[in-house]
């Protein structure tokens, strides 16, 4: 990487993918000029439109594109014109072929209350007064979901298994992540697990007890995931940054996203070893609503913030992004996701540019 240049592989995807990319890149140009950096982008298909244009659905060329980029920023991909592509080829195979090639172990779900917005949170409003920010790192590649499984003949006839398994070298990456993104942060890491039952569970808090002493700022607390689950929605404000398995992160960074409001708001970042990720919303290609400039841009948009600050290190950039975010909410301006009585409706493209000038 060239002080001041980057090159950032760009899936745009399909149905809103496309669209909601558009208004991410136009941020980055904005933030660029400003800042004084040189992005430049390189397109990749993956996904449905890469089955049309090519037959499969993550094509080696795409993969090397985002290999060699310093960054890639995604979309969406899927759709119903691909429910029948038979099962290796369909568009989501691509999300967890891009996972695995670029060995993204970890999930980065923030999840955020901002007070313009208070409204839409389905909590109380005293609980989350002064609005809320939680990052939720998940365990991407490994646990329950990729252990051995099947089915035997049990004691009283057929039963199924599945195994949660990991290695020393898993946790110990996932939680050196986790504490790395809290230094970024309010310094506070809570591992959250099942170590009242699980074996796994005690070998993450030995594994953190460990890594705790390379941190020495950060605090470190412990939670398990069945009080987690409640305090998300008792107390979601004691929380910093959450570490946990894939099952429990998969399921407590739902929990999360549903007390933020709308799906068109929240980013995500998957990263690995290296600074490498890549950076998506957390809604789909949205179907419903795909070419008629009405999708919220703004989850697109702060995962391109998220690539600011995580692969590239700019935090005053991606502050920028958050604050210009802040800013046209503050000012009433909507998508219609998040339209209410007395706020100014806006399309994409329209919502993509107030953004931009308040950069
Ligand atoms: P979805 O997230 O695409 O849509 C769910 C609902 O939220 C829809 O009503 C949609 O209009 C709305 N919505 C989503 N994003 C929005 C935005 N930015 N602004 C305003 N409204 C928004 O989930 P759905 O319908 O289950 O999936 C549609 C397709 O997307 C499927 O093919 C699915 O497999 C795929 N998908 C892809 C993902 C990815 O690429 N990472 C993630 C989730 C789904
Ligand atoms: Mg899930």
């Amino acid at each position: 990487m060239i002080m001041g240049e980057y090159k950032i592989a760009v899936i745009q995807g399909d149905g809103i993918g496309p669209e909601v990319t558009q208004e991410a890149i136009k941020i980055l140009n904005v933030v660029g000029e400003k800042f004084h950096h040189n992005f430049t982008f390189e397109y990749a298909l993956a996904g449905g439109s890469a089955i049309d244009a090519c037959g499969e659905c993550l094509p080696k060329e795409t993969l090397n594109i985002c290999k060699t980029a310093d960054g890639v920023i995604l979309g969406a991909v899927g759709g119903p014109k691909w429910d029948n592509v038979p099962n290796a080829q369909r568009p989501e195979k691509a999300l967890l072929g891009l996972r695995s090639e670029l060995g993204l172990f970890s999930n980065l779900r923030p999840a955020k209350i901002y007070d313009a917005l208070a409204d839409a949170c389905p909590l109380k409003a005293e609980i989350v007064a002064g609005g809320l920010d939680i990052l939720i790192v998940r365990e991407l590649t490994g646990g329950i979901y990729f252990g051995e499984r099947g089915y035997r003949e049990g004691k009283y006839g057929e039963e199924a298994y599945d195994v949660e398994t990991y290695s020393e070298v898993e946790i110990r990456r996932i939680l050196k992540n986790a504490f790395e993104v809290a230094m970024q942060r309010e310094k506070r890491v809570c591992c959250v697990d099942k170590a009242n039952v699980l074996e796994t569970s005690r070998l993450w808090r030995k594994v953190a007890e460990e890594i705790k002493n390379e941190y020495p700022e950060v605090v470190l607390s412990y939670m398990y995931v069945d009080n987690a689950a409640m305090q998300l929605v008792r107390n979601p404000k004691q929380f910093d940054v959450i570490v946990t398995s894939n099952m429990f992160g998969d399921i407590l960074s739902d929990e999360a996203s549903m007390i933020t409001g709308s799906i068109g708001l929240l980013p995500s970042a998957s990263l690995g070893d290296s600074s490498h990720g890549m950076y998506e919303p957390i809604h789909g290609s949205a179907p419903d609503i795909a070419g008629q400039n009405k999708a919220n841009p703004i989850a697109a948009i702060l995962s391109a913030g998220m690539m600011l600050k995580y692969s590239f290190h700019l935090e005053k950039e991606s502050e920028a992004i958050e604050n210009a975010v802040k800013a046209v909410l503050e000012q009433g301006l909507r998508t219609p996701d998040i339209y209410s009585q007395g706020t100014t409706l806006l399309g994409t493209k329209e919502m993509g540019e107030a953004i931009a000038e308040h950069i």
